[in-house]
């Protein structure tokens, strides 16, 4: 399974460096990857598991202040990028326009997007989910050559860091659909997962792993939730 771990703007670089150092230890066949922060990544030195980070800039490297290109991501061994996180959706105001973007610049330097989708709670209740999440992975892929490569990771925003999960056949119903546009595309789920609630999440059929935010940063509960998928 893959298993991507969202520091989201967690960690100090002392912080980190001891976090580093803490799931290093951590023994596990899964395929882990880590997303730090930007400044983070310079300081990754973990070889056994991969490197990701958790937005890149929509354009090429050039007068764009504050943007950190694919090309920059892609000289620090990056391999995995998250992209459309509910939160910059919803904080930053990131279109599926954009993310389109970002996705073309990632792809242009072999990184993997890992490309988050989900509907709001109002919008499960009022029974839209189904079509947002479509006009998101539609427009996301939208021009994109090999978009087989992408990893999708399905966040129910009403689910994530609110310790509220979904039932598994909830999440299956959208693994469907996800399937029925993406049939190749690997699916992750993320939103609270934890070392809880793992074993019923582990139940999801057709999962290829999970997305997690803030068991990414508690290395021995972690530890758990990995013993518990073997
Ligand atoms: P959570 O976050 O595991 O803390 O719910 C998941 C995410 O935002 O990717």
């Amino acid at each position: 399974m893959i298993i991507a771990l969202n520091n989201k703007s967690n960690l100090d670089k002392y912080e980190f460096l001891d976090y580093q150092e803490r799931i290093n230890r951590i023994d596990s066949k899964e395929q882990i990857i880590v997303c730090p922060t930007f400044l983070n990544i310079g300081n990754y030195t973990i070889r056994k598991f991969s490197l990701g980070a958790q937005n890149v800039s929509s354009t090429e490297e050039g007068a764009h202040t504050g943007e950190v290109s694919a090309k920059a991501l892609k000289s620090f061994g990056v391999d995995y990028c998250i992209v459309g996180h509910s939160e910059r959706r919803q904080n930053q105001k990131e279109s599926n326009n954009e993310i389109n973007k970002k996705i073309k610049q990632l792809m242009a330097q072999d990184i993997i997007p890992i490309l988050c989708i989900g509907e709001t709670k109002e919008e499960r209740d009022n029974n839209h989910y189904k079509e947002i999440i479509e006009e998101e992975i539609k427009t996301a892929i939208l021009s994109v050559p090999n978009y087989d490569t992408i990893i999708i990771a399905y966040e129910p925003i009403w689910s994530i860091g609110t310790g509220v999960i979904p039932t598994n056949e909830q999440i299956e119903e959208v693994f469907s659909l996800i399937k029925s546009i993406l049939p190749n595309n690997k699916i992750l789920y993320g939103g609270s997962a934890n070392e809880k609630n793992i074993d019923q999440l582990k139940k999801i059929k057709n999962n290829d792993g999970f997305l997690l935010g803030g068991l990414s940063l508690k290395p021995a509960e972690l530890s758990i939730f990995l013993n518990k998928l073997i």
